[in-house]
């Protein structure tokens, strides 16, 4: 069992990662605990053990659910079994069960601890660290919510096994960004690929948790996790391409690379080196066939992330870090890519 720790600044939590860490949980509920109250999902076949009173509640699946009425009806059952702020919520499940579990612990009683046992990829590496929790509105995609750090996660690999093959697919397109951000953080320099999955997860945590412990309320730093989503976000918006988040996000990655060179950032050696990762994952790389350019253009625009103009996490000689580019050039490499991926599917 691997163990990170994430050090905030005014506290730190571990993160344990390997085969069977679920079973470690009692060990990591804060002291005092009386009740457990379990959220999860029925499609994931994990459960936990706690040696205090608990209960387990079931939310439906998919994104419409990841709703405040999901989160209402949690707190309420949370009352309904004499849950109090002393006490501990417990996630079971990827990034939808945490995000919800996490955002109903962070306002039942005004917050109470909650513990994230992490169940896919993309939650172990991304969604379960770094404190942040919330719902989607009709209006948008998590677009309520609060920062709210666990009092521990477990990433239980051996749960992987049993995830959709494009949910793992997924989490490696969120992986691959962790490649290029080691860096602005003093990871030390690793072959990622040549690692065994438990400690390419546990590096990824490291990471995420470095750039969250200096920067938890992402004021400036945190922005580079968004490395790849730019163009990602956009893809998903635009849809009609039955992307996953990961998949979408290893296409952006692609382009940003294609960026920062085309804007002399780095050379042709590290844009092979994107690829490269990006095969190591089997994730897609060209855009999708009849993407709109323009719409693509405009969607990332309006990212949440950009404040006026296009904004990009882009590598460089200093790492990766977000710089202002000027609409033309993101339109020029744009189309260069969209020609490319022609060609490529006109090979025979
Ligand atoms: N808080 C953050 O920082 C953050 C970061 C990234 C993503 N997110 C959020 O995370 C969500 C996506 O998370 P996700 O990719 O983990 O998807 P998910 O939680 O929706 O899970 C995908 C599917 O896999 C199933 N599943 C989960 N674990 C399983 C297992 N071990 N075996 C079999 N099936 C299993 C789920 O029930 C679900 O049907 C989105 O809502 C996104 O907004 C949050
Ligand atoms: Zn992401």
């Amino acid at each position: 069992m691997i163990e990170v720790r994430i050090e905030l600044a005014d506290r730190s939590y571990p993160v344990l990662i390997g085969a069977g860490a679920r079973h470690r949980l009692v060990e990591v509920l804060p002291g005092g605990v009386e009740r457990v109250a379990v959220v999860t999902q029925s499609s994931i076949g994990a459960t936990v053990d706690v040696d205090v009173p608990s209960r387990t509640f079931v939310i439906e699946q998919g994104e419409q659910a990841k709703s405040l009425a999901t989160v209402e009806e949690l707190c309420r059952e949370f009352s309904q079994m004499g849950l109090t702020r002393h006490d501990c919520v417990v996630a079971v499940g990827g990034g939808m069960v945490t995000d919800l579990a996490g955002f109903a612990a962070a306002i039942y009683h005004r917050g109470t601890p909650v513990v994230h046992v992490s169940t896919t990829l993309l939650g172990q590496v991304d969604a379960a660290i770094g404190g942040k929790t919330g719902a989607n509105l009709p209006e948008g995609k998590n677009l309520v919510g609060a920062f709210w750090q666990p009092a521990a996660v477990l990433c239980d690999t051996e749960l992987l096994v049993a995830l959709p093959p494009r949910e793992y697919r997924s989490g490696t397109g969120e992986m691959a960004k962790y490649h290029f951000l080691g860096d602005r953080v003093g990871m030390p320099d690793v072959a990622l690929e040549d690692l065994p999955l438990d400690e390419r997860v546990a590096y990824c945590v490291e990471l995420k948790g470095r750039v969250v412990g200096a920067d938890e309320r992402e004021g400036g730093l945190r922005n580079i996790l968004n490395y790849g989503h730019t163009l990602g976000h956009a893809l998903e918006i635009a849809g009609g391409f039955d992307l996953r988040h990961g998949e979408a996000v290893a296409i952006g990655l692609h382009f940003a690379a294609l960026l920062a060179e085309h804007l002399g950032r780095i050379d042709a050696d590290r844009v092979e080196e994107h690829r490269r990762v990006l095969s190591f994952y089997e994730l897609p790389q060209e855009l999708p066939a009849g993407s709109d350019l323009d719409a693509l253009v405009a969607l990332m625009g309006r990212d949440k992330k950009a404040i006026g103009g296009l904004r990009f996490a882009l590598d460089g000689p200093r790492g990766v870090e977000v710089v202002d580019v000027d609409a033309s050039d993101v339109e020029a490499v744009l189309r260069a890519m969209a020609d490319r991926s022609v060609a490529a599917e006109e090979e025979p």
